[in-house]
């Protein structure tokens, strides 16, 4: 086997450290975190800028290891339970979070101290409750299906995964693990007892069948 040279090796370095595709990737990643800001602006009111990008390397992960591109978004149904709906997962998850802290006001301006509520976590639930649809389901043939990962992990489970590698506190997963049934015989905090809700209002009200 040839040796390599020591020049060759700094230069191979330096392409793996700063080389042109990560300045693509680099640049690429930039794009996509203010693409996701822009149709997901609830984001920004997530106080904790750590939690903030906490959230959004989740989404990017998803779109990412899904195999979906900023365009295909508009285009990925909120769920697969209602045919031919035409709200997408964006609208959903907007609709969900806004829903969520509408409800998290009234309850506060209604009891006070006695119901304590995190918005931060509340927010960053709302946003990544359905995070996990970016694996659940795929592209075949220009339509939109099951994947097979989705036959075995439903996305409370796959948007928990995303979540826990993206370094997301315990605390949201919980909204994303706990807001669907999966959760229903199990603890809920009070922000997931909110998401839940608000989730299934935004479901129910389109047609959607539990
Ligand atoms: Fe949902």
């Amino acid at each position: 086997m040839l040796a390599r040279s020591p020049d060759l090796a700094r230069l191979a370095d330096f392409h793996r450290v700063r080389g042109p595709d990560d300045t693509f990737n680099s640049n690429s990643k930039k794009n996509m975190k203010k693409e996701i800001l822009k149709i997901l602006p609830e984001i920004r009111k997530i106080k904790d800028q750590k939690l903030r990008e906490k959230v959004i390397s989740t989404w990017e992960e998803g779109i990412r290891f899904g195999g979906w591109d900023m365009e295909d978004l508009k285009k990925v149904p909120f769920t697969l339970l209602i045919a031919d709906s035409r709200v997408n997962l964006i609208e959903h998850t907007r609709a969900v979070t806004n829903t969520a802290l509408r409800v998290a006001e009234v309850v506060s301006r209604a009891y006070g101290n006695s119901v304590k509520i995190d918005k931060d976590v509340l927010i960053a639930g709302g946003v990544l409750h359905d995070v996990g649809k970016l694996l659940e389901y795929a592209k075949v043939k220009g339509k939109i299906t099951k994947s097979i990962k989705g036959k075995f992990l439903r996305h409370p489970f796959s948007g928990s995964a995303l979540a826990y590698k993206c370094g997301v506190p315990d605390e949201v997963i919980h909204l994303i693990a706990a807001h669907s049934h999966e959760g229903d015989q199990g603890f809920r905090s009070i922000e997931a007892i909110i998401i839940h809700h608000a989730d299934f209002i935004n479901f129910e009200v389109l047609g959607g069948k539990t």
